[in-house]
């Protein structure tokens, strides 16, 4: 109530319903609201807040909206990705020059090393790297599909889906037509293939075989192959602009919301369903 002060237990802060527009898919994840509080209560402007399990970054957004400096510590690059994207939808692109990330893999050895040591996290990080959400593999419904990446790009509203497959070790010459079929069976306008080896001509030659997908901003290869490498390099995968992207829920300063439940694999973590399908990473060859 206004003018009364806050007693031990509050109750003002709903907690964050599955289609409420903050959420981010994170199961964890509590209202910005209440960190906000919590760290105004405690702390000044310029003091430094430390979430040493941040997950979805909740206390990190309050604290950067808050004026704090903040330390967020995660062990999955599914969280710090998310994190990244939840700060750049909340502050822009310029927000990356106020953060350093320390730990993720910033050269092609570096993720070599990761995948070698976890193809799962490797996966999380290098589908970061393209703003893509990981799925959960499935013998049904997903599979041959690692992550989406969703958008809309015309006024019908309609939901469009790029695919990611990607490849931790050798390629194989049918990857790239099992991903074109993945792409078709699921209707998707682009599929992505990401690996550490240099696709071959043959394989090259099969993505250019598909085509394309025609937006209102031109038109984008409809399977594209990238290697990390090129990733880190900068290159990223051609697509409408992302004003409209609606893979993540946006954090607060976002405009564009579209209501999904769609959770984040985290249920990975704790019981790893599945062996690695990766389980080595290969050296590129020179
Ligand atoms: C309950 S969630 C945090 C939720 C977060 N406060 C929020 O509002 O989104 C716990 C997080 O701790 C992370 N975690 C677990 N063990 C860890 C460790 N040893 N070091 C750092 N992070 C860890 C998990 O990956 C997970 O994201």
């Amino acid at each position: 109530m206004p003018g009364v002060p806050l007693q031990d237990v509050w109750t003002d802060i709903p907690p964050l319903h599955n289609l409420a527009a903050e959420r981010l898919g994170y199961p964890t994840q509590k209202p910005q609201a209440l960190l906000e509080r919590i760290i105004r209560a405690s702390s000044s402007e310029g003091d430094t807040v430390l979430d040493p399990f941040c997950g979805c970054g909740t206390a990190v957004a309050a604290a950067q909206a808050l004026k704090r400096r903040w330390i967020g510590i995660d062990i999955t690059h599914l969280a710090i990705g998310l994190i990244k994207q939840r700060l750049l939808d909340s502050y822009g692109e310029r927000i990356s020059e106020a953060y350093r990330v320390i730990g993720e893999p910033v050269s092609v050895p570096d993720a070599e090393r990761l995948a070698a040591e976890d193809p799962y996290q490797f996966q999380w990080w290098a589908l970061g790297l393209v703003g893509a959400r990981p799925t959960v593999q499935k013998k049904g419904a997903d599979k041959g599909v690692d992550g989406r990446r969703f958008f809309h790009d015309d006024k019908t509203g309609e939901t469009k889906q790029i695919i990611f497959s990607v490849k931790a070790g050798e390629l194989h010459a049918t990857y790239v037509r099992d991903l074109r079929g993945v792409v078709e069976r699921e209707k998707a306008a682009i599929g992505v293939m990401i690996s550490f080896q240099e696709p071959t001509k043959p394989m090259r030659t099969e993505a250019a075989s598909a085509g394309f997908y025609t937006s209102l901003w031109g038109s984008h290869p409809r399977i594209q192959l990238r290697t990390v490498a090129d990733l880190l390099a900068g290159t990223g995968i051609e697509y409408p602009p992302t004003r409209a992207d609606a893979t993540f829920k946006k954090a607060p300063r976002a405009t564009y919301d579209e209501p999904t439940d769609r959770e984040l694999p985290l249920q990975m973590v704790a019981e790893r369903p599945e062996p690695p399908r990766h389980p080595r990473a290969k050296r590129r060859r020179p």
